[in-house]
């Protein structure tokens, strides 16, 4: 028989060429039937559906047949049919079939039913194959592509920023060290302390936490530039929403101010949800009824809002905006803070907010996105521009349903007397960071930006409950397996 060309089950799905022979590759899902004829569910990661293969069981040799179990890859030449069967609009008479690759039943831990996301967690290196991380995996490409598309169409520029620095961005000192010293002998100054003049990059280095810094000189010449890239923080928090390593968005704009930093965000995160909507219908609609399954033992008003109805509500409305100070009346005045159901209480201004805090704001106060503005400078970082106040910082973070923060940013502080004096204030070495108060010292201009935490984005748009879920391979404190 001649070579046919290999065809994406999503392709063939859509096909009319009744009659026609076609080759389809991919992954046995199930295989069910009688000694007549079989039914081979098929699925090549190309879409969320599987393809029909119909085997009439007399025509294969019994060997080949029972080679074919969940798991297995196969090759199938035969003739696209209009289907029988409802749900699927065509199948495939198969006319000879290859199996690639054999998947011992006894040992293949995936069975066709429903696994818990705990045990898919062990097994990550075969999640893949699963429909509710298929799903996940083709949204999160679909959000990489539309982050690049929306810059690029404004006209931004991309920068790559460096992923090891010897800079903290965050001044939170939740840094990995990056070093080639023998840890079992490092080698030490008379004084005792390690010398990391010997070291590599001949200081101490640490993995980034934030390309910001950087992306602020590249937008001090550039005026608008964004980076997307891996960012890594050793913060011991074992929560749904905190990895280890994530990806992050920071788009940095000259001479924009608070309110353009905010328009911006706005509309970027409906973009990327539009997108989403225009794109990926096929698995949202799969990840809502995933979700709707896993909620129906919950009370009803536990329940999630369902999902394309969610992400259809946060595009039409527009968010809430109001300032830290607004929020803190709003929360200390609160039922759930009256009746001491908070584990952190709001006294009032000064208190950090905690995501107990974000979520009520946004699901039982608000019922909408929030912005909040205009932080205390004592719990937000050294580059954010200082009030008239004197006591709070231009700072935005957007809080989302389920999530809490989601977009961090500011503008930045433009004036170098001020920045240094913020930088002394809170202990951030002047003479490590020379080159980016040059840029405070030559042409610099009021400018700001933000970081979208790209994981938690992507909980959003999936509905998803554990940001474990929507990283092929978590980095979370004591896991790195895979
Ligand atoms: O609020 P953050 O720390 O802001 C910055 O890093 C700024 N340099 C951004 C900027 O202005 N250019 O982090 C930004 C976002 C958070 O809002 C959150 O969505 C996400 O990054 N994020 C995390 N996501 C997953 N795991 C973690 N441990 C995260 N920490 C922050
Ligand atoms: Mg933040």
């Amino acid at each position: 028989m001649e070579k046919i060309r290999r065809i994406k089950v999503v392709d063939i799905l859509r096909m009319t060429e009744y009659g026609k022979s076609v080759n389809v590759k991919g992954w046995v899902r199930t295989k069910r039937g009688n000694k007549h004829v079989n039914f081979i569910a098929l699925n090549d990661g190309s879409c969320i559906h599987n393809l029909q293969i119909v085997v009439d069981v007399p025509e294969f040799p019994e060997e080949l047949l029972k080679k074919i179990t969940t798991g297995a890859a196969i090759s199938v030449t035969g003739e696209l049919l209009e289907s029988q069967g409802s749900g699927q609009a065509v199948e495939i008479q198969a006319k000879e079939i290859e199996v690639l690759g054999v998947a011992d039943p006894e040992k293949y831990p995936l069975q066709p039913k429903r696994h818990t996301l705990e045990f898919l967690r062990e097994i990550a290196h075969l999640r893949f194959r699963t429909n509710t991380f298929g799903a996940i995996a083709r949204v999160r490409h679909a959000m990489i592509f539309a982050v690049h598309k929306f810059f690029n169409d404004k006209g931004f520029v991309n920068i790559h920023t460096p992923i090891i620095t010897a800079s903290d961005a965050e001044g939170a000192g939740e840094m990995f060290r990056v070093t080639t010293l023998d840890i079992d002998n490092p080698p030490r100054k008379e004084n005792g302390e390690i010398d990391f003049d010997e070291d590599f990059f001949g200081r101490s280095a640490n993995l980034t936490v934030s390309g910001q810094l950087e992306g602020e000189l590249a937008a001090l010449a550039l005026s608008d530039i964004y980076t997307f890239g891996p960012t890594f923080r050793a913060e011991n928090s074992n929560t749904s929403r905190h990895l280890a390593e994530f990806w992050m968005i920071e788009p940095e704009m000259a001479f924009y101010d608070l309110d353009d930093n905010m328009d911006l965000a706005e509309e970027f995160l409906k973009y990327l949800i539009k997108y989403a909507l225009d794109n990926c219908l096929d698995d949202l609609k799969f990840l809502s009824k995933r979700l709707q399954d896993e909620e129906k033992n919950k009370k009803a008003d536990e329940r999630q809002m369902e999902l394309i109805e969610k992400l259809r509500f946060v595009l039409e409305n527009d968010f809430v905006r109001l300032s830290y100070s607004e929020a803190i009346d709003i929360l200390k005045n609160s039922k759930p803070n009256k009746k001491k159901k908070f584990k952190y209480l709001i006294e009032g201004f000064g208190a950090d907010l905690q995501s107990e805090h974000e979520r009520f704001l946004v699901e039982k106060h608000f019922k909408k996105p929030v912005i909040l503005t205009d932080y205390p400078k004592e719990i937000k970082a050294f580059y954010m521009k200082l009030n008239d106040d004197g006591k709070t910082v231009r700072a935005m973070d957007i809080l989302f349903p389920q999530i809490g923060e989601i977009v961090g940013g500011s503008q930045r502080e433009e004036d170098y007397g001020k920045l240094v004096g913020r930088m002394r204030e809170m202990g951030i070495p002047e003479e490590e960071m020379w080159w980016y108060l040059d840029t405070r010292r030559f042409g610099s201009v009021p400018h700001s930006g933000f970081g979208l935490g790209f994981e938690r984005m992507i909980l959003f748009i999936t509905g998803m409950g554990n940001i474990r879920d929507v990283i092929p391979f978590p980095r979370t404190p004591k896991n790195a397996e895979f």
